[in-house]
């Protein structure tokens, strides 16, 4: 029987649950031309959230409206990125080959494609980019989507996921060029999502930055306890198993909201329960098989990590994490810096910039829950 959780990849349809409120109000900013910055820690569910919206548009919209989402997450290069944004554009709002080679003297300027069809039927491009430079390619690439809506009398809907990369790709001379030929486009929105909040609050929140105040600002929020408990039980029912009470209640606790978390343990837990999913199949999930399986990339982490302050610091905020959440501890207070031989606030707050700078932390807590599980268990060891 198959799993009915997945976890680490975007997931749609029967394991997508809940988001209807912000599936709304991101809808229709980008149907009226309101671009969007959506953003939230990993793992929060933004590309799910993205793709399983862009589903629903293809069943409800029809052929007036096309949206796709382009992952800058892999991308290494300018022309890869022109290459991503001709491809998805093309594959997405044309139907034959023919068509697509009418227009192809309009649409593109500066680059010669050569059109075809794979063996699903989808159309795609081969450019070329002979003497063009990279800036010249990208910019035929990016005034492409608005000249395919406006040819074909449609809105194009465009989510650049994980944005922040352009950062390494280009920086401000690439975010000026992005800029500078999305303000004219009337017929197509952009969703820009980003998981690196101090990133995107530079891009989009900096008064000299080309992309300042371009786009109304959305972060994600962890979901509905509710939500993810009802989808959990609903899930399980459906092949056949069972779960306890106190089994959900854990796994939604544990989870903070993050469906990520919610997938995971339950994928596990799932595959190693026979009929019913007890607590201790969680916990059991948790410590023999997700934890050991995490492990080895984790100690690669706690290797790199410099200097014996960072190292208390993450072991402190691993152990106090129940407390400092609650509120009822400070990171900077001085029981903190006691308990965990750490010598200044000055020095936690150093040690606390590196580790955010390296991703370990968010808002003075441990960002991922499992290598805060896994911290704990080596602190006692
Ligand atoms: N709406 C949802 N319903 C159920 N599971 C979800 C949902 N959104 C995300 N997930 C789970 O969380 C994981 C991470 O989601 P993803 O969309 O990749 O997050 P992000 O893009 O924010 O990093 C997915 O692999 C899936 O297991
Ligand atoms: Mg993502």
């Amino acid at each position: 029987m198959k799993n009915p959780f997945i976890y680490g990849v975007t997931v749609t349809g029967e394991y997508f649950t809940g988001r209807e409120e912000e599936m709304r109000e991101i809808t229709s900013s980008s149907l009226s031309g309101q671009h969007i910055v959506l953003y939230s820690p990993r793992k929060m569910g933004k590309s799910s959230l993205i793709e399983e919206m862009f589903n629903r548009f293809k069943k409800k919209q029809g052929k007036e409206v096309v949206a796709f989402r382009i992952s800058l997450e892999r991308v290494e290069s300018k022309e890869a990125l022109a290459r991503l944004i001709i491809n998805k554009t093309v594959e997405n709002a044309y139907t034959s080959v023919e068509k697509l080679l009418k227009d192809a003297k309009e649409l593109f300027s500066r680059i010669r494609v050569r059109a075809f069809a794979d063996m699903d039927g989808r159309i795609g491009v081969e450019p070329f980019f002979a003497d063009a430079d990279a800036d010249a390619i990208l910019e035929d690439a990016l005034e492409l989507p608005e000249k395919v809506a406006g040819k074909k009398g449609i809105r194009i809907i465009i989510a650049l996921d994980e944005f922040q990369r352009i950062e390494k790709l280009g920086g401000a001379s690439l975010e000026r060029l992005f800029r500078s030929i999305m303000e004219t486009q009337k017929n197509v929105s952009y969703i820009f999502t980003g998981s690196e909040k101090h990133l995107l609050h530079m891009i989009f929140g900096e008064k000299e930055r080309p992309f300042y105040r371009f786009a109304k600002q959305m972060e994600l929020a962890p979901m509905a306890k509710d939500v993810l408990g009802e989808f959990v039980i609903s899930r399980v029912r459906a092949t056949g198993k069972g779960i306890d009470e106190e089994a959900v209640k854990w796994i939604v606790a544990f989870s903070e909201g993050i469906p990520f978390y919610v997938q995971c343990l339950c994928h596990e837990a799932w595959y190693g329960s026979e009929s019913r999913i007890s607590p201790e199949s969680v916990r059991g999930a948790m410590e023999q098989k997700i934890l050991p399986m995490l492990s080895a990339g984790y100690s690669i982490i706690w290797n790199r990590i410099n200097g014996s302050v960072q190292r208390k610091l993450l072991i402190g905020l691993a152990k106090d994490d129940g407390l400092i959440r609650s509120g009822e501890r400070k990171v900077y207070s001085k029981e903190f810096i006691r308990d965990h031989d750490l010598t200044s606030s000055a020095s936690v707050r150093k040690a606390m910039k590196a580790l955010d700078g390296m991703d370990l932390v968010y808002e003075n807590r441990i960002s991922d829950f499992f290598f805060r599980d896994w911290l704990k268990n080596q602190a006692l060891e």
